[in-house]
């Protein structure tokens, strides 16, 4: 088994050439002030997200999301039965590993981002709000030669019990604005990467 990535939450596996899984960390440190308190990642994240098991949340967003966008999330995705997040690796046409805009500096075309705009713009007419939109977690796809679409991933963090102390965003069209105000950034900094003149 191969580890692609760590983070604060999760941990994330590639066990074959298909299929990775998003294992959730046993301990969460946090300091505060001169204090280092560990938690149980379960415990920590009942507090802060009311949720057991973020993959959890995770998995039924990309129910939700498969309904209107099928193609622009992972395929597979189911939960094993120790409560990790099992996915298909995105690929692209030529079966190479699809990589995030984090890595991604080829330009692409503006068309392609506006596609995707417009994608989370519907999500939040149907309530799905993500959150958490950020380069690592948007995937451009090759999906055949020359041909391009962004496929999203992670979505633990979605309407407002993920940031139980930001209130505001109890209200929907503040945890609307959020998300679009991410997107707005994040167009920033591609217009940036791509070199793209509007
Ligand atoms: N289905 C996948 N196929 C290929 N790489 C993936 C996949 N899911 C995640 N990754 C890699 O792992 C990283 C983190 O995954 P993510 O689901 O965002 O977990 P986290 O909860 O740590 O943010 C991604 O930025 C990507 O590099
Ligand atoms: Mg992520």
């Amino acid at each position: 088994m191969k580890k692609i990535w760590e983070w604060a939450y999760r941990e994330i596996y590639q066990i074959d050439n298909d299929i990775c899984i998003k294992k959730i960390k046993p301990y969460r440190v946090k300091t505060y002030f001169w204090c280092k308190i560990k938690f149980t990642t379960k415990i920590y994240t009942l507090l802060k997200f009311w949720a057991l098991n973020i993959n959890k949340i995770d998995l039924e967003n990309y129910y939700k999301i498969k309904k209107l966008f099928p193609n622009n999330i992972p395929e597979i995705n189911y939960l094993d039965k120790n409560g990790n997040l099992v996915q298909s690796i995105i690929k692209d046409y030529n079966w190479k590993k699809t990589i995030t805009l984090l890595d991604f500096t080829d330009k692409i075309d503006y068309s392609i981002w506006m596609e995707f705009k417009n994608m989370v713009v519907m999500l939040l007419k149907y309530w799905i709000e993500i959150m958490d939109i950020r380069e690592s977690n948007i995937f451009v796809q090759e999906y055949e030669r020359w041909k391009y679409r962004l496929i999203l991933s992670d979505f633990k963090r979605i309407w407002w019990r993920t940031y139980p102390f930001q209130f505001y965003l109890a209200f929907k069209v503040n945890r609307d604005k959020k998300t679009l105000r991410r997107l707005d950034r994040l167009e920033k900094i591609l217009i940036q990467k791509w070199k793209l003149k509007i």
